[in-house]
């Protein structure tokens, strides 16, 4: 089995999957309220913020391992050292609101990452406290393994993000199995008002769902495969939220807005892909813009 098939296995141990829901509620009721949770999202930013921020104290730590190698400069480590340490509050926070509304395999596996980062954090934070006793030694030699453990950790966030898809787009997927032709999506008079409606468009071997919402005379379309994680949007409902009129998700209420796609509110931080729309002889017809053909 290959290292990461190693933390596959992991993500479906079970057992202390009640302990993880106490943690995950915890997370919920100190990150509050919801403005500041979709600060941590990125929903403002239309990309998850968690992998930007963790950027700083993997950056800085790994480049004080190289400063440390330069007697002269090791001052200089001392200070990225101490840098990094300060980093990591934010860039956790902003995973740990992420983590929380994830599925139960990201969850256990998220909480590994959470584990190993904090034991990183221990040895810089130790690495920090010999240098200032004058112990320069013991301060490489705790930084260093601080170095190992937090890259061991940022490859486990690595196999979340590629291998478990948090994160991802989960749209996106559908989007490219969609056809790139203008989808009959029936009679105007067919669609409820005010609330989704489950479509089909032709997909490559499968249909496609579709989520499409009706407000008089105008009609906007979307991929029914909710962006976070992939909730279905014509179960959803149609909510006004921070201003605009939005579709929302059923399983975490991920807002996008009805006129572009955009997210409103978290816990997505990608925009919801919208279906260009047209009408003829009464007939709704959609189609994806061309960004998302595959051949
Ligand atoms: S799947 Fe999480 S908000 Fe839609």
């Amino acid at each position: 089995m290959s290292l990461f098939g190693v933390l596959d296995r992991l993500s479906e141990v079970s057992q202390f999957d009640a302990k993880l829901e106490s943690a995950r509620t915890a997370v919920n009721k100190v990150l509050q309220p919801q403005a500041f949770r979709d600060l941590l999202h990125g929903t403002w930013l239309g990309h998850p913020l968690h992998p930007i921020l963790a950027m700083v104290p993997v950056g800085t730590w790994l480049s004080a391992g190289i400063l440390d190698l330069l007697p002269p400069a090791r001052p200089a480590a001392t200070a990225l050292i101490g840098t990094g340490v300060a980093a990591s509050l934010p860039a956790a926070m902003a995973g740990a609101a992420d983590w929380s509304e994830q599925d139960d395999a990201v969850r256990r596996l998220g909480a590994i990452h959470a584990a190993t980062n904090v034991v990183a954090l221990g040895l810089y934070v130790g690495s920090l406290v010999a240098r200032g006793k004058g112990h320069a030694t013991l301060g490489r030699v705790l930084s260093y393994s601080g170095l190992g453990v937090a890259s061991g950790s940022a490859a486990i966030g690595g196999h979340m993000s590629y291998a478990q898809s948090s994160g991802a787009n989960h749209a996106v997927t559908d989007a490219r199995q969609l056809t790139t032709d203008w989808i009959d999506l029936g009679p105007l008079d067919d669609l409820p008002e005010g609330r989704p409606a489950l479509r089909t468009g032709e997909g490559q071997g499968a249909p496609v769902a579709l989520a499409v919402v009706r407000r008089g005379a105008r009609v906007d379309a979307f991929i029914n495969s909710c962006a976070h994680v992939g909730g279905p949007l014509a179960e959803g409902t149609v909510e006004q939220v921070r201003g605009s009129d939005c579709i929302v998700c059923p399983w975490h209420g991920s807002a996008f807005d009805l006129e572009n796609g955009e997210p409103r509110r978290g816990p997505t931080a990608s925009a919801q892909e919208r279906l260009e729309v047209k009408y003829e002889a009464g007939r709704v017809l959609g189609k994806l813009p061309n960004r998302h053909v595959s051949k």
